[in-house]
């Protein structure tokens, strides 16, 4: 299969939904909005929908009933940006190529503006308007698994302890494995479960959709490591060399370079692997894996 070709279709088809679900800027609060759809629209892969509409033609379901999920994640991971961007944590100036949010908007938009869209993704998938073509309980399933992975047990959870690690020089692996696991593997694991789970997969589809999710988000998060290290603030489209500055716990830096590229390789392989009972309708997630690891932003 053409990815590029297939990535371009689906990142016009998610940022069109995109586009009809978030509030218009001159709809109030004005700065709100606009501070929102700002960061939505500045750039961003959208590797984490398109991975939730792949997760759901591999199971072979209709991929147009995941696309309000979808552009929920996609929701949740950019409030996720603004804020990891905050002073209070990373304190980085580009993202997406563009000035970061608290930088145009001032760090009180920033910070509303990120719980205005996390708000608002539950909104969106809990709306009656898409339930119609949709089981009920697939629906709530999917509502739990995505809080799950996006509060204190997943993603916020995996953040804190990234900024409670940083500057540490004794950093062990169990450690950086659990921080990456938990701020960027698990809202990637949400989203192929999600895909699944709407595309109406049996349980043992399900496990296998379960284990490409882990061991493709710990892949990309090592990934981004890397290229934080080996990214031009051009390529990126974000501050590169940020995480050195900070003393952040990466695997470069408790492994160093050419193990973390392995440990990604490994990684992406245990993704493959897990994709063994599906055949060419999997075609897409197998060609994200290896996206994964080998992209250059
Ligand atoms: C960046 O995610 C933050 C991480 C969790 C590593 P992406 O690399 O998916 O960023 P965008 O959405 O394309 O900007
Ligand atoms: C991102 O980790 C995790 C999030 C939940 C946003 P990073 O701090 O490494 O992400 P980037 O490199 O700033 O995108
Ligand atoms: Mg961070
Ligand atoms: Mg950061
Ligand atoms: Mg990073």
């Amino acid at each position: 299969m053409d990815l590029k070709a297939y990535l371009k279709e689906q990142c016009a088809r998610i940022d069109a939904a995109l586009n009809r679900y978030l509030p218009e800027e001159n709809v109030l609060p004005h700065s709100l909005h606009k501070a929102m759809r700002y960061s939505v629209f500045a750039g961003g892969k959208r590797v984490r929908p398109i991975l939730m509409l792949a997760a759901c033609q591999a199971v072979g379901g209709d991929t147009e009933r995941a696309v309000p999920a979808a552009c929920a994640m996609e929701m949740i991971h950019t409030y996720s940006l603004i804020h990891d961007d905050l002073p209070a944590m990373d304190d980085d100036d580009f993202r997406r190529g563009n000035p970061t949010n608290h930088k145009v908007f001032g760090e009180a938009v920033a910070i509303l503006a990120g719980d205005a869209l996390l708000t608002e993704a539950f909104r969106l998938i809990s709306d009656p308007r898409f339930a119609a073509d949709c089981d009920p309980a697939a629906r709530l399933a999917v509502i739990h698994e995505i809080a799950h992975c996006a509060g204190s047990h997943g993603m916020v959870g995996g953040q804190v302890v990234d900024m409670e690690s940083e500057g540490k020089a004794d950093m062990d692996l169990p450690t950086v494995q659990y921080i990456h696991t938990h701020k960027t593997g698990a809202l990637i694991k949400a989203s192929v479960v999600a895909g699944a789970l709407l595309g109406g997969a049996d349980e043992r589809k399900l496990a296998a959709v379960k284990r490409y999710g882990a061991a493709a988000g710990l892949a990309f998060q090592i990934a981004d490591d890397i290229l934080d290290i080996e990214g031009t603030t051009e390529e990126i489209g974000k501050d590169a060399g940020s995480d050195e500055a900070r003393g952040k716990a990466t695997y470069p830096a408790v492994m160093g370079l050419a193990a973390a590229k392995e440990e990604a390789q490994a990684m992406m392989d245990e993704a493959l692997r897990a994709l063994e009972i599906f055949g060419g309708e999997a075609d897409p997630l197998r060609e994200i894996a290896a996206y994964i690891v080998k992209r250059k932003n």
